[in-house]
């Protein structure tokens, strides 16, 4: 029988005595799925996974989703041309980039809610991680609706926004994109800015992304200014908790109800992440 330790932050447990590399028993899936419900984010440590079993636990939760639209792999290995696992890595092999988002930051987001139907969850696995930095923080994003004052938790329920698809979590402009001189004009997917969760029907707030965000039917003065004091509100240290990696760790999030970011780290170590996407559906 698997054990839910959570991490005592507003998300985050680690789920102990669960093998990925095996089929899960019903009992045990049902635990695990508990336990995600609750914390969000669930780790757990010590696997030692191929791409094929890092897909078939993800599609325990449903089917997956492929990678990101114009995923950066140049080099694509045979994970990559599977389309549905994405690699993230810094490493450059025979001068081509093995996956995305080099060294640099990440900035707070959501897996591809810049499409019409993002992903509900997205599974990490850490095959190589650097000496330091590269850590990886999640918001909870029920606390952060829960704890706005009721003026803005009944101003947001009413509006949408427009969730940028130009540009990557790390600032890179996507191929066939050009940069975004008026959020006004950002192209991405609409949804509305507080979600009902189609599992646990708790609301939520569903940000996205900050950078070319914009909310249609406000001046964009306005826009700028309640998406910063609700973006500087979602990720107080309150609502957070931070993944530092070890090797063999698989970390699975709830893309529908928390937000993550990740640290930059030395660009001359290692980092080589395999993640899965899995299917979701349109935001409520
Ligand atoms: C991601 O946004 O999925 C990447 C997170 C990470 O590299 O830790």
């Amino acid at each position: 029988m698997i054990e839910v330790q959570p991490s005592g932050a507003a998300l985050g447990a680690d789920i102990i005595g669960a093998d990925l590399s095996k089929p899960l028993s019903s009992e045990d899936f049902g635990a695990i799925h508990r336990a995600w419900m609750t914390h969000l984010v669930l780790r757990f440590r010590g696997q030692n996974l191929t791409d094929e079993h890092l897909m078939a636990f993800s599609r325990n939760f449903g089917a997956l989703d492929g990678n990101p639209r114009h995923a950066q792999v140049e080099g694509r290995s045979p994970a990559a041309a599977s389309g549905f696992v994405n690699i993230i890595s810094n490493v450059v092999e025979n001068g081509k980039s093995i996956g995305g988002l080099g060294n640099y930051e990440a900035k707070w987001h959501s897996d591809m809610s810049y499409n019409p139907i993002p992903p509900m969850a997205s599974a990490l696995y850490a095959l190589e991680i650097p000496p330091e930095g590269g850590d990886t923080s999640f918001a909870n994003m029920y606390t952060a609706y829960e704890t706005l004052p009721d003026d803005i938790q009944t101003r947001v329920r009413a509006l949408n926004c427009v969730h940028d698809s130009s540009l990557n979590s790390v600032g890179q402009l996507r191929v066939g994109f050009e940069d975004v001189t008026d959020p006004r004009k950002t192209p991405g997917a609409l949804h509305p800015i507080v979600r009902t969760h189609p599992a646990t029907g708790r609301l939520c707030l569903f940000l996205g992304r900050r950078r070319n965000a914009y909310i249609p039917g406000l001046d964009l003065a306005d826009s700028e200014a309640l998406l910063d004091t609700l973006w500087h509100h979602a990720t107080q240290p309150e609502h957070c908790w931070t993944q530092q990696w070890t090797l063999g760790d698989l970390v699975l999030w709830d893309n529908r109800a928390a937000l993550h970011r990740r640290d930059e780290f030395d660009g001359t170590a290692r980092r080589v992440m395999h993640r899965t996407q899995i299917s979701g559906d349109r935001p409520f």
